[in-house]
């Protein structure tokens, strides 16, 4: 699975560096190419000539060593890899990735690469549960890192919890998935839509909502990182699109959101409605600014197209369709029924009014329901943690 894969393997200063000289001979004798990247502080720890003799490829541990192989270093070998391991991944290379701080070879090449980049945390314990390290990883996790959960033991510095590195051969099983779930979409289309539509009443107003793009820019990055073609049809959002994305359609109304959403549906693979789409629209749009008066105003508001239930109406049986239920009260109620009127596959229910749930944040709280009556609730999660259950549960109903 891992024959001529491009990995790089960095290695940070903590004593679990010993444990990467096999993750190293590992991924070697599974075909992967393996580039070590050191850390001045891994040195301390373990040679460059060990990792050299094992990759039988040159190591990497300064900005400058390197100009003979790579033509501006760290750009060159960030585009080479297919995947960035960080093994053991200290707490300083954690605070650096995530808030980008660029000092040495290896974390300049992680702000450079597109590669998909799996951490493996190794350190203290305390250091390791220190709310500042637990907001790195969340926030590298949000952003689509992997994290090899570390194991609990005996610590080299005597204390007992988690914050070992796991064994390698562990490791190498964590790798593998990753790299399966990489393939696991190539070849299939998926359509997303995501944020909120605008229906204006004049040049200045407009009805919109508090979608930020977020759950579903990130179901996109998700399925990017699956290796599919992803087409990502958006209303207003806040957000920047992923990277790699087949297509990128940017809509204002419900009624252009419906277009491009049909010229790209008889294709797709996997359709995942995440925008939220306004139910009605004004049913005069003013041609100059409304002017106030002294009476009250009333607005005429008419239905907008459903386009979820009228892909639920299109739809073939080799197509998976996905929609989400945002509601205030009876979540489950109001979801099924949604489910069945607009023929889905499931659905993906968020009740809006709960901390830490729906509109634009980092996370969500969800219930995910199915056809066949059953009901998966998850816990508090970061969007991509959700992208990715949702992602699989997608896949698995592809099958
Ligand atoms: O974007 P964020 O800030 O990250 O917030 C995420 C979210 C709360 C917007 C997202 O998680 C979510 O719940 N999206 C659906 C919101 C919504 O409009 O729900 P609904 O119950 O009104 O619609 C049900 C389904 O029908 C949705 O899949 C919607 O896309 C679709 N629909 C609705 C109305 C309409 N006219 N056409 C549609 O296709």
């Amino acid at each position: 699975m891992l024959k001529d894969k491009k990995v790089i393997l960095g290695v940070t200063g903590g004593i679990a560096a010993y444990k990467a000289v096999e993750i190293a001979s590992r991924l070697k004798k599974s075909g992967a190419v393996v580039r070590v990247v050191m850390t001045e502080e891994a040195k301390k720890f373990v040679t460059e000539l060990t990792f050299q003799e094992i990759t039988g490829q040159p190591v990497t541990c300064n900005m400058w060593a390197e100009v003979q192989h790579f033509n501006v270093a760290h750009i060159s070998l960030a585009q080479w890899a297919d995947l960035v391991l960080i093994a053991p991944a200290t707490a300083n290379i954690l605070a650096k990735a995530d808030v980008g701080i660029a000092d040495d070879f290896l974390s300049t090449m992680l702000l450079a690469t597109k590669a998909p980049v799996v951490y493996a945390p190794a350190m203290n314990t305390n250091m390791f549960r220190h709310p500042a390290t637990q907001a790195h990883i969340a926030s590298l996790k949000a952003r689509g890192a992997k994290m090899i959960e570390p194991a609990s033991g005996l610590l080299a510095c005597g204390a007992v919890g988690a914050g070992r590195l796991p064994e390698p051969a562990d490791v190498m099983a964590e790798i593998e998935k990753i790299f399966s779930v990489m393939r696991s979409l190539a070849g299939k289309k998926v359509l997303v839509t995501a944020g909120g539509t605008i229906e204006p009443l004049d040049p200045i107003r407009f009805i919109a909502n508090h979608s930020s793009g977020r759950q579903g820019y990130a179901i996109a990055a998700e399925a990017v990182s699956r290796g599919a073609e992803v087409v990502l049809i958006s209303g207003q959002a806040t957000v920047e699109p992923p990277a790699g994305l087949s297509k990128f359609v940017k809509t204002t109304t419900a009624h252009q959101m419906r277009a491009a959403v049909l010229a790209d549906f008889a294709d797709a693979d996997i359709v995942i409605k995440a925008a939220a789409v306004a139910d009605y629209r004004p049913k005069n749009v003013a041609e100059n600014k409304i002017k106030k008066t002294d009476r009250d105003l009333v607005i005429e508001l008419e239905r907008n197209p459903d386009i979820l239930k009228e892909l639920g109406e299109l739809k073939r049986p080799d197509q998976i369709l996905i929609g989400f239920a945002a509601e205030t009260q009876n979540l489950l109620q109001y979801a099924q029924s949604k489910l069945e009127k607009k023929n889905l596959d499931f659905i993906v229910a968020n009740d809006v009014s709960r901390q830490g749930a729906g509109f634009q944040g980092d996370t969500n709280i969800i219930k995910i329901i199915s056809r066949d009556g059953s009901t998966e609730d998850l816990p508090l999660m970061t969007k991509r943690e959700l992208s990715s259950v949702i992602m699989d549960r997608a896949e698995s109903k592809l099958k």
